[in-house]
């Protein structure tokens, strides 16, 4: 398996380009299922979850292209060869559940394999398919897979009370009922930018939807859905990985395409801890020449409110600040496994349940470290980037889910890092 070799070589300077979100990405492609006309979607990330989807896609019977070099894709879905997601793919991405809703809707049967276990958690799709109920499919759970029907006439419309707040179902919820008879109304939605942006391409593609990025989306369903072109907004995730990496070695980056309303309560932490973040036409400049930053306590929550994607990142940073901060996480149980990685660096850290207390300490020293998840991964990588010496980052495979380019990005703005090829297998 590969290994990232990071070497902290003092402040990074310069533009990073900040990439389409892959988390807008996995749920825009799955909309291809609505309708039988062309949607092409540019500003694509370049990320294996993005091959994972469209391998998905295509065993479907869509065809998926990847023109200009990954970062535009062209699908089409008028022409269904199958109806049945594999256990082989979907058990790679829980995102693959994505794309119940959307062939439920269209043709009025699916059957999709339960994502198995997740490094960060339980993480169940039952919210997803209790939507989908509510709008009359009838749902049968044999041999790891749901098997789904709707009623003869298609969904229907339905008050969907959400429980809990999730990303997914809104969006499972959001897609299947832009083809159902009636009105749907999705109570506690999930507000993220990616479901706005997904919200915003249904309705390029003939949708009616209102109240995206409230906690209320109306939705009343049409006949037929049809092509568009949409493009993919930019990774809120990527964007604050980045802007901590000057926080963290010092010096100034621009991350290109950054907007603060992508990331308010992120940046609102930052200027707490003493960061100065600028914004300007170009995107968002984060800079920090002398000092350690300061001390914050951070809690997850759903967007608006401070992002579990970053909690990983911004723990990081943590170990290097003036002070004591408490880290909360609400939204998965189980994802401080970067915790002890970083202590290996010398991080002060001590975790009990869903609450971390971080110590700041002067300096981290390179060592061998293990990434557990994706953002776990990164924020090992931004450790390295601070710390003294070297830091081998390995299972790497993580990284590439979700981060495009890491290395050539980090290289850009002066850091010291490198990927080591395992090698072929003879
Ligand atoms: C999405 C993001 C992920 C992010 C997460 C929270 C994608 C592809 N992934 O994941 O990067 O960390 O939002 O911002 O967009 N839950 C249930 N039942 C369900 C669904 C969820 O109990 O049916 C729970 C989960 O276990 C979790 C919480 O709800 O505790 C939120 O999960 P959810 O918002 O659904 O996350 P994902 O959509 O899987």
């Amino acid at each position: 398996m590969d290994q990232i070799l990071v070497r902290g070589n003092g402040p990074l300077n310069g533009d990073i380009a900040i990439a389409g979100a892959k988390n807008a990405c996995l749920a825009l492609m799955p909309a291809t299922l609505l309708t039988d006309q062309p949607l092409t979607l540019t500003n694509a990330p370049r990320l294996s979850d993005i091959r994972t989807m469209t391998q998905l896609l295509q065993s479907l019977g869509s065809e998926v292209a990847s023109l200009q070099d990954g970062q535009v894709l062209a699908l089409s879905s008028h022409a269904m060869s199958s109806h049945r997601a594999d256990y082989d793919i979907v058990r790679k991405m829980r995102a693959s559940i994505l794309v119940l809703g959307p062939m439920l809707a269209r043709d009025g049967h699916a059957i999709v394999s339960l994502p198995g276990g997740c490094a960060i958690g339980a993480r169940p799709v039952d919210l997803h398919l209790r939507a989908l109920e509510q709008m009359g499919a009838s749902l049968e759970l044999l041999d790891g897979y749901v098997h789904a029907k709707a009623p003869s006439g298609g969904l229907r419309g339905a008050v969907v009370d959400f429980p809990l707040v999730s990303v997914g179902a809104t969006e499972n919820a959001l897609m299947a009922a832009t083809l159902a008879r009636g009105t749907t109304v999705l109570n506690n939605a999930a507000r993220e930018p990616e479901i706005v942006d997904l919200a915003r391409c249904l309705r390029a593609m003939g949708a009616q939807i209102d109240g995206e990025g409230t906690s209320s989306i109306t939705i009343q369903g049409v006949d037929a859905l049809h092509g568009a072109t949409h493009p993919v907004v930019t990774d809120r995730i990527e964007l604050g990985t980045y802007m901590l990496a000057p926080v963290m070695c010092g010096g100034e980056v621009t991350c290109l395409g950054g907007r603060i309303e992508l990331l308010e309560s992120f940046c609102e932490k930052l200027d707490e801890a003493g960061v100065s973040v600028t914004e300007s036409e170009r995107g968002l400049t984060v800079s920090r020449q002398n000092g350690a930053v300061k001390a914050v306590n951070v809690r997850t929550e759903p967007f608006p409110g401070f992002p579990t994607d970053l909690q990983a990142q911004i723990m990081a940073m943590l170990c290097l600040a003036d002070g004591v901060s408490e880290l909360e996480e609400t939204i998965f149980e189980n994802r401080f496994m970067h915790a002890p990685e970083l202590a290996r660096m010398g991080a002060r850290i001590d975790v009990h349940g869903g609450h971390a207390r971080v110590t700041g300490v002067e300096r981290l020293k390179g060592a061998p470290v293990m990434a557990t998840d994706l953002r776990a991964s990164v924020s090992l990588i931004l450790a390295g980037l601070a710390a003294e010496g070297e830091t081998v980052v390995s299972r790497v495979y993580h990284l590439d889910r979700g981060y495009e380019k890491v290395v050539r990005k980090l290289r850009g703005i002066g850091a010291d890092i490198e990927r080591i090829r395992e090698p072929a297998h003879e």
